[in-house]
Formats: C-alpha cells, structure tokens, sequence
C-alpha cells in the first residue's frame, strides 16, 4: 500500500519508540503530567523519586537552552498521585520548531498519561496582581504567531481542535482544593502567549490588556493546543514574577523574574504537592 502523505509517520513512530522506552524503563504508570516552570522547580523535593531520565536519554526530547530549566524527567510520586514530572521545558523562542517543543506532551500521552497541570513564569497585566502571586489559567490568547498543529496531519488525531473548554474545569477545582490546603490566594484568569524572548513594549501590554489579558508568558499555550488534540484534560499555573512592561518603573530582566520565581518556590512546591494529593483522592 502507498503511504498516506498526509500522515507523518516519523513523527509518531518517533512518540511511540520513545513512550515504549519510558514504560520499558519504570513500572510506575502515572496519568498525571507535570510541567515545572520557573517557580515549581521545588516540588521536585516533594516528589518520591522512583526514577529520573535526563531529556538526553529520551530519544526526540530536546536539550533545554534556559538557565534555570534542567532537563529531566522524574518519575515518581506526589502526595501519592503518581506522576511524571518534565523539569525544564523547551521554549519556542529557543529556535526549536513546535513539533519538538511539544514532543514530550505526545510521549507523555502515548505513554498512558490523561491530564496535565502546566506551570510557567509570566508576568501580570492585571493591575490587581503583584509578583509572586499564583494564577490559575481560565483560557489562553495565542499570540505566538504559530500554532504546533500546523504541518501535517496525524492519524488518527483531528487538527481541527475544538478549545472552547482548553482548560479543564474539575481540574481547576482540584487547583482550588489544593490552594485552600496549602493557604495559597489563587488568582484567575486569561493568559496570553507571545513567541519572545524580547519582553514586550509597554504599547503591547496596554494592548494586551485590551484584549482580555491577565498575563503574558512565553509557553504553556503550544502544550496546551496538543495536549487537547490528544484529549487529555488540563489545568495551568502561573506564578506571576513581575509586572508586565511599562506597569513598574523598573526595566524588566530575566535576573528579576528569576528572582521572584527563587523568593516564592516553597509556595509553589506547596501548591502542587497539594494538587498530587488532591489529584489521588479525586
Ligand atoms: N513577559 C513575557 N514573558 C514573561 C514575563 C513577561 O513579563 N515574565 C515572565 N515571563
């Protein structure tokens, strides 16, 4: 039979490959998946490491360019909740094209995982907000100028992605139970993804502001367009690390978001432990 040239077949022969590897590798079978952004990194502590693979041994994952984004899979468990946990993720802005930067949510799904709780650093356009508050995502503005479901089909999976719901409303109340238990203020609302790495003009975030926007970061949006596609449930984190441009008279620097993300990571650790564990009881 002549092969389909809408499908890509190295794309996901490539997930399944390195999905086997991973169930090959540990027994554990997690279906929660974590991203650790800066100012989650710390929940790494809270974790009961079975094992951990370094991105380099997983055949497809990129290498993280980032200070302060490692590179490794953990697996293990989190206030019983078994899961994977990807600490350092691989931003667009790096010069990776979307199919790699998203490649790890492909192989967490293929690997049985069916929800996600995505974390990132962003910075507030809410004027209510201040550095070091926690955001839970209610919906996304892509602004990236891409989207990781361009290129060729995948069988079996539709591109026409319905994200309506992006972000999983049990989820959010798992969030919410979590930031309760841990006395952490939750914030709310929309999050809008540009490509960086330049932060924006202070023009981009009045106008982003316009749009709806609470906050403006440079990840989270790509996984979460996949991870709808393969019909896992999400749910996001923000840990807002500065105020965006032209809301503080400070000019902003990743030294300052890094900062922040250091200042407020045993809260952030706090929260996901307690989502684990609220993740396990549900
Ligand atoms: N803009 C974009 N991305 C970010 C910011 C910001 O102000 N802070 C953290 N990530």
């Amino acid at each position: 039979m002549k092969p389909n040239p809408l499908v890509n077949p190295t794309v996901s022969s490539a997930v399944r490959a390195t999905a086997n590897r991973l169930l090959k590798h540990c027994r554990l079978r997690p279906t929660l998946g974590l991203v650790l952004g800066s100012g989650f990194q710390s929940v790494l502590s809270e974790i009961l490491v079975v094992s951990r693979l370094p991105y380099a041994k997983l055949e497809g994952f990129p290498q993280t360019s980032v200070a302060g984004h490692a590179g490794e899979l953990i697996i293990g468990t989190l206030g019983s909740a078994p899961v994977y946990a990807l600490s350092g993720r691989v931003h667009y802005y790096e010069g990776q094209e979307m199919d790699r930067v998203t490649f790890a949510i492909r192989v967490l799904a293929a690997a049985g995982v069916r929800d996600l709780l995505l974390t990132n650093a962003a910075g507030a356009i809410n004027r209510r907000f201040r550095p070091g508050d926690f955001m839970q995502l209610t919906d996304h503005i892509n602004l990236m100028g891409v989207n990781p479901l361009r290129g060729r089909s995948i069988p079996g999976f539709s591109r026409f992605v319905d994200l309506t719901r992006a972000y999983d409303p049990a989820l959010a109340k798992l969030l919410w139970r979590a930031a309760r238990a841990a006395r952490i203020a939750l914030r709310q609302g929309v999050y809008l993804a540009v490509s960086g790495p330049s932060y924006e003009t202070p023009a981009e975030i009045q106008a982003f502001a316009r749009l709806g926007a609470d906050a403006v970061g440079m990840s989270t949006v790509p996984e979460t367009i996949v991870a709808r596609q393969l019909g896992l449930r999400v749910a996001a984190l923000s840990c807002i690390t500065n105020l965006g441009a032209g809301l503080s008279r400070q000019p902003l620097s990743h030294q300052d978001v890094l900062k922040t993300a250091e200042r407020v990571k045993t809260a952030g650790a706090r929260l996901l432990l307690e989502f684990g564990k609220a993740y396990a009881q549900a």
